[in-house]
């Protein structure tokens, strides 16, 4: 997620833009710019580097700025490769007017299209540039009037800091889906930022914004507005308490706790802008797929490594279920090596959240050259697997910073199922009936990801405190839920260190339940789906060798509380998506027993976010 810092006041404004965004660096970027109205109050001046803050800061360094007021921003790429022409800030026609931005504007190419016509000229392949000229299109006598004027036309989500030269004594910010906070100083001075860290260093105290509010800030003053009919509205100042580190993390203990709140937005952001709520038609352009060469594949071949393979096992049912199309999943270290019967009808969709996975790498690079076309699902702009892709299909998850994949994991998945329902139109192998049952469902995950999270986390707080000293942890799972019960076995071994195993529940009886007895926990996944009896016979075997069952399955499943009392439900919902849902109490589960043990969570011994060596 990318990185805003303004000021205006009586300070120097470079040294606060640049501590700020320095302050903000745990968010992810790959690129960073800075603007600040020159002493003669006629010009803005902009600077902007690729690659890391002390590039600017040593640009910066060597000039003596005594401006005081200005914008910085630090870019984590969504559209447009990171490069100092797509660095932020962005100005319109005129270099009057500059724009930063954080968040995603769905309908820039329809806006770009009408801006380019009326004359307008565009130096950057971002999202956030339509904003500038589309402001300055608008642009009388007053920059707020102009700002909510253009924003009525925009789609998307967007934390948005605007100044113009023509009005040098005020910034505009606006927020809307994307976070934006102001700080406010009594000795006078006003501030804007993405997140708190940013401005401790000059004030504690706070005002949030909501969205579809726009603020206006002057040296010695301060409003806030409704973005959509201009009311005034009353701000409560805040004073914050939190140190450097907790505001980081916006008061979660660890990134790992963060980035499981963040999967609501994190889903909701991999799917905007490419589902149609109406139709549950998906439009992927940037995967490169075409309704001819979609009928032509004989099967796609899903690769990648860790969590990333969980994904590619749950989409084998999805993709087989809805298109018709053979799915093969392979390992990525497996798949390197091995004889591999390749052309140029196989599609090959190599998965990975940080694009520089070596085993994932190197499997692409051989399908590349043994003909295959391959479309990659990565979350990192500009990675090293989506320069050597033939297309993409970006998950916006935004940076993961903890070593545990969390919400990469469930927006893979998204991307996933998007792209099984893309498929599945373009194949025919979906009615418009069904794509329109399956976008609903989909849609409908966030808001109830984020109504149950404080629930769950409760929930797996108390049953953490029985298992936080267990040895060993089978986990059981049948059909689309079996590789989240893979999931959940590698999420709890890789921070808590506890051995734990993820199973077909069907398997179980093949030699894993010579394992069974009191010490062991087996947690199960048995939601009402089409395979329900199965999962609870198996759950019954281990219950007969007195095994100590934890159950994750529906809401009102009175037959589960008779098995166990150890028990997390979940609310129904369409039953291909179970494994998106389904994840995040093993998630809460794994992460709540491992800050238990006293483990390192964010970051646990012997691993690397990136696993960039074979
Ligand atoms: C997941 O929690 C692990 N950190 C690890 O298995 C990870 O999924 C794997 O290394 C693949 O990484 P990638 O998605 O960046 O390719």
């Amino acid at each position: 997620m990318c990185g805003i810092v303004g000021y205006i006041g009586k300070r120097r404004v470079v040294p606060i833009l640049l501590e700020g965004l320095k302050r903000l660096e745990y968010r992810g970027y790959d690129s960073a710019g800075l603007v600040y109205v020159n002493n003669d109050d006629t010009t803005l001046k902009r600077h902007r580097c690729e690659g890391k803050l002390a590039n600017l800061e040593e640009h910066m360094e060597a000039l003596n700025i005594d401006s005081h007021v200005g914008l910085g921003h630090t870019r984590w790429a969504t559209h447009g490769a990171p490069s100092e022409a797509n660095a932020h800030p962005h100005c319109d026609c005129s270099g009057d007017l500059v724009v930063v931005h954080n968040g995603i504007i769905e309908n820039y190419n329809s806006l770009r299209d009408e801006l380019i016509v009326k004359g307008h000229c565009f130096n950057s392949e971002t999202d956030t540039e339509v904003l500038a000229h589309l402001i300055e299109e608008n642009l009388e006598d007053d920059l707020a009037a102009a700002v909510r004027k253009a924003l009525v036309k925009v789609e998307g989500s967007y934390a948005l800091a605007v100044l113009w030269i023509k009005q040098p004594d005020r910034l505009i910010a606006v927020r809307n889906n994307s976070p934006l906070v102001l700080g406010i100083q009594e000795s006078g001075g006003s501030f804007l930022a993405s997140d708190i860290p940013a401005l401790l260093p000059y004030t504690r105290e706070i005002i949030f914004l909501e969205d579809r509010e726009m603020a206006i800030l002057k040296a010695d003053s301060w409003e806030v507005l409704g973005l959509d009919h201009g009311n005034l509205i009353d701000k409560e100042v805040q004073t914050i308490t939190w140190n450097a580190t907790m505001a980081e993390k916006t008061g979660y203990k660890h990134f790992m706790l963060k980035e499981i709140f963040e999967q609501p937005l994190a889903i909701l952001n991999t799917f905007r802008g490419r589902l149609d709520p109406e139709t549950g038609q998906v439009n992927l352009p940037e995967a490169e797929l075409d309704t001819e060469y979609l009928n032509s594949i004989s099967r796609i071949c899903l690769v990648a490594c860790g969590t990333s393979w969980h994904a590619a096992l749950v989409a084998k049912y999805w993709l087989e279920k809805w298109t018709g199309v053979p799915v093969e999943v392979d390992i990525a270290s497996e798949f390197r090596y091995r004889t591999l019967l390749l052309d140029d009808s196989v599609l090959v969709i190599p998965i990975s959240q940080s694009g520089e996975t070596a085993d994932t790498l190197a499997g692409m690079r051989r399908a590349k050259q043994l003909g295959a076309k391959i479309v990659t699902i990565c979350n990192v702009v500009g990675s090293t697997m989506t320069r050597e892709t033939d297309g993409t299909i970006y998950t916006h998850a935004g940076p993961e910073i903890g070593v545990a994949s969390t919400k990469a994991f469930t927006s893979q998945l998204t991307a996933l199922f998007l792209l099984t329902m893309l498929i599945g139109q373009e194949r025919n192998t979906i009615t418009p009936s069904e794509a329109r049952e399956l976008g609903q469902a989909l849609i409908g995950i966030p808001n109830l990801i984020e109504e149950e999270l404080p629930r769950l986390q409760e929930e797996t707080a108390r049953l953490a405190e029985d298992f936080t000293k267990c040895r060993d942890f089978l986990y059981l799972g049948r059909g689309c839920n079996f590789p989240i019960a893979l999931e959940g076995a590698l999420k709890l071994k890789e921070i808590s260190y506890i051995h734990a195993e993820g199973y077909p529940a069907g398997e179980l009886k093949h030699g894993p339940i010579a394992l069974i007895d009191r010490d062991m926990p087996v947690l199960a996944l048995a939601p009402k789906d089409g395979v329900y009896d199965k999962v609870i016979s198996n759950v019954e075997e281990v219950k007969a060798r007195h095994g100590r069952l934890i159950l994750v399955g529906s809401a009102g499943d009175a037959n589960l509380l008779r098995i166990t009392g150890d028990l997390i439900t979940l609310p129904a919902i369409h039953e291909d998506l179970n494994p998106i849902l389904y994840t995040i109490p093993l998630q809460l589960l794994a992460y709540q027993i491992a800050n238990r043990r006293g483990c390192d969570v964010d970051q646990p011994r012997n691993l690397a976010k990136s696993v960039t060596v074979e």
